[in-house]
């Protein structure tokens, strides 16, 4: 995957651009005004809050949102990640040592076991786990009762998670892709951190160039200011943004040389008939996962992808962004 899209690679100074409380969290209106009644009315009850399922594409803030949310409640936050809970003990031994309102965060929580999952129902319904330990012809079962506590899950696709895991979280939120006047503020916001000027229209032009994603908004943004730095006086212009952003090969639309490789493969390969993820990935060379959960949403959102019955189609708009000629 392109280091740009890589959620796996996070280091301190992206965490310390974080948000810490909902009002300095930009973006995802509507939810926020239902979270803010949520907290309070937990605070006021004096109770753990509802588990809460967060969903969407990687980098729309899944993360910062739960450290959020910790900090509104005034609680502690653990973190996990759902294929590194490998057995119910993992589990047990996260939320043993949670203080009773403290907010449990499990990324990817739709890569954890199956077996595990089956010991969370009951930690999230009535906060016990019971494990079986022992041998194999003398079985018991141990009950360990934990604390209160608010389990937060967040996965990229929500088709993934299991009825009964989905059935289990009071609070639902679907998180979207960030317009360009959000995204704007956002990099004015990073860039404020930094300490770098940054005009309004350059501001503009990252932010239309950043797939809705503030992740991407915040990564482009520091390669800009390095190329600001040695090529011109530190300011970040537009006439730097397109350099910087040529050099990175993105295009105007804000796709990438991933991007454009899978629209390729749709129109001269496939000649714009349905196609799957997995042949695209193949032609590629990309996870199908990935093809499906970080690059398929935003094609689609932008209009270059159609979905139909059969599979994926490129749209008019894939053939001109491509410069073919569409054989009809
Ligand atoms: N940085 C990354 N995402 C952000 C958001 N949604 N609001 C403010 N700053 C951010």
């Amino acid at each position: 995957m392109n280091e740009l899209l890589d959620p796996h690679n996070q280091n301190d100074a992206e965490l310390s651009l974080r948000p810490q409380f909902l009002n300095q969290y930009i973006g995802q209106v509507a939810f926020k005004e239902q979270l803010k009644v949520y907290i309070e009315a937990a605070r006021l009850r004096e109770e753990a809050l509802d588990h809460v399922l967060l969903y969407g594409p990687p980098g729309l803030g899944k993360t910062t949102l739960a450290y959020v949310i910790a900090n509104e409640l005034g609680v502690h936050i653990k973190t996990a990640s759902g294929p590194a809970i490998e057995k119910p003990g993992d589990l047990v031994s996260l939320l043993n040592d949670l203080e009773p309102g403290d907010v449990l965060f499990i990324d990817e929580i739709h890569r954890m076991p199956m077996f595990v999952e089956e010991v969370l129902y009951s930690a999230m319904e009535d906060y016990f786990i019971d494990i079986v330990i022992g041998e194999r012809d003398n079985p018991r079962s141990v009950r360990f009762d934990l604390p209160p506590f608010t389990l937060i899950g967040a996965t990229t696709r929500s088709g993934m998670l299991s009825a009964p895991l989905r059935d289990r979280f009071g609070i639902v939120g679907h998180l979207e892709y960030y317009n360009i006047e959000e995204l704007s503020a956002i990099v004015r916001r990073t860039a404020e951190i930094f300490n770098v000027d940054i005009s309004a229209e350059a501001a503009k032009s990252l932010a239309l160039r950043s797939r809705g994603t503030p992740r991407i908004a915040n990564r482009l943004l520091k390669r800009v200011r390095d190329f600001a730095l040695v090529k011109g006086n530190g300011e970040v212009t537009t006439d730097l943004v397109d350099l910087t952003l040529e050099h990175l090969g993105v295009d105007e639309a804000g796709l990438d040389r991933t991007d454009r490789a899978i629209l390729r493969v749709m129109i001269e390969d496939y000649a714009g008939r349905a196609v799957g993820a997995k042949s695209i990935a193949l032609a590629i060379g990309e996870e199908a996962e990935t093809i499906e959960a970080v690059y398929e949403p935003y094609l689609i959102q932008q209009g270059f992808v159609l979905r139909t019955q059969n599979g994926r189609v490129p749209s008019e708009k894939a053939y001109k962004h491509l410069g073919v000629a569409k054989n009809d």
